[in-house]
């Protein structure tokens, strides 16, 4: 009988430590939770509509947006996690307004702070579809000991320490990155562990799909408009015309672009100046992800990750996935300057 030998989440982050030459466990420590709180909403991600957790639960986020039943659960499974770690002293989420503190002196020590989007996708939960869970993790710039300042959080992206998604789709998987390449673990639910599946993850330089909400096309910067049609269009070499490919769930169209070549976009609009997904805990880990596979995010001009937030919650237009595509698409921004 053949036998294979399986890597789960916890012998590979412990095994990777070694790479970075100061590390005492801390942030394995960190990761390790975050695998536990992906475990636990996985397991109520499979039970939804058996359940009583579909629909709302009658409050409202930050953003005005009616928070569902698993936002909240999964917000609270990854808040819990972080506090078991001991490693971590703040959060940032988007469903709480504020930033979270943990007062106990173990955490107060820790040298992280976890920013996330608890449930990505949120829309998609009542119908069966594809969502997930982002995050990202800085050392902490005030000192340990004390209770993190605002200025821990509002780091530019190069700054991450780590970040990934859990993607709830057909199976569930974790996929994250520590500035060393990309990794991605498949949930194997008959021993429940993670466990190494996609080994070093590398995105195509050019795709053939282009994902974004052609809904808003007449509210799109003229560049953008141009660049839809470019994907539209038959060209010479039959790479075009592109597949449009769109869930609603950032985490579930960045990775199937991720595995097989493409580009997302959310642009701005004259009704929304900075486009819809949120800098700290959506662009700034998936631009982390996408430049560790080999490819680019910009906000059509700019590198994601250079950009300082001011703060928590800020949004920024988002271009990201195949260098080639998302480097087309701002030459395109570039020569269709618009005032949006
Ligand atoms: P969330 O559910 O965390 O609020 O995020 C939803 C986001 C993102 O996942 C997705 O890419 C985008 O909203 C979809 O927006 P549209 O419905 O406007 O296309
Ligand atoms: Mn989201
Ligand atoms: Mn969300």
């Amino acid at each position: 009988m053949k036998t294979y030998r399986i890597i789960t989440l916890n012998e590979f982050i412990i095994e990777r430590q070694s790479e970075f030459p100061y590390a005492k466990g801390e942030l394995t420590r960190l990761l390790h939770h975050v695998g536990i709180a992906a475990k636990i909403v996985h397991k109520k991600v499979n039970k939804a509509g058996l359940v009583d957790i579909l629909g709302e639960v009658g409050s409202t986020n930050v953003q005005g947006e009616s928070q569902k039943k698993l936002d909240v659960f999964a917000d609270e499974q990854f808040i819990w996690a972080m506090r078991a770690s001991s490693e971590c002293c703040g959060i940032a989420s988007e469903e709480n307004e504020g930033t979270i503190y943990f007062d106990d002196s173990l955490s107060k020590d820790g040298n992280y702070i976890f920013c996330m989007d608890p449930l990505d996708g949120s829309s998609n939960i009542d119908v069966n579809v594809s969502i997930g869970t982002i995050f990202s993790i800085y050392r902490r710039v005030s000192p340990r000991g004390t209770k993190p300042r605002l200025e821990d959080f509002l780091q530019p992206g190069v700054q991450q320490v780590a970040a990934g998604y859990v993607i709830y789709g057909s199976s569930t998987m974790l996929v994250y990155t520590t500035g060393k390449g990309v990794n991605g673990f498949t949930l194997d639910t008959s021993i429940g562990e993670f466990c190494l599946s996609h080994e070093q993850i590398s995105t195509p330089e050019q795709g053939q799909l282009y994902s974004i909400n052609e809904g808003n096309y007449v509210h799109f910067p003229m560049g953008v408009k141009k660049y839809i049609k470019y994907c539209q269009e038959k060209d010479d070499d039959s790479n075009r015309p592109y597949s449009s490919r769109y869930i609603g769930s950032l985490v579930a169209d960045f990775h199937r672009n991720l595995m097989k070549g493409g580009i997302f976009m959310y642009p701005q609009t004259a009704a929304s100046p900075q486009g819809k997904l949120r800098l700290v805990y959506e662009c700034n880990p998936i631009a982390f992800l996408a430049e560790q596979a080999g490819g680019k995010a910009t906000d059509g001009k700019q590198r994601i990750l250079e950009i300082v937030p001011k703060h928590l919650h800020e949004r920024s237009p988002f271009y990201v996935g195949s260098t080639n595509m998302v480097e087309k698409v701002e030459e395109f921004i570039e020569q269709n300057p618009d005032n949006l």
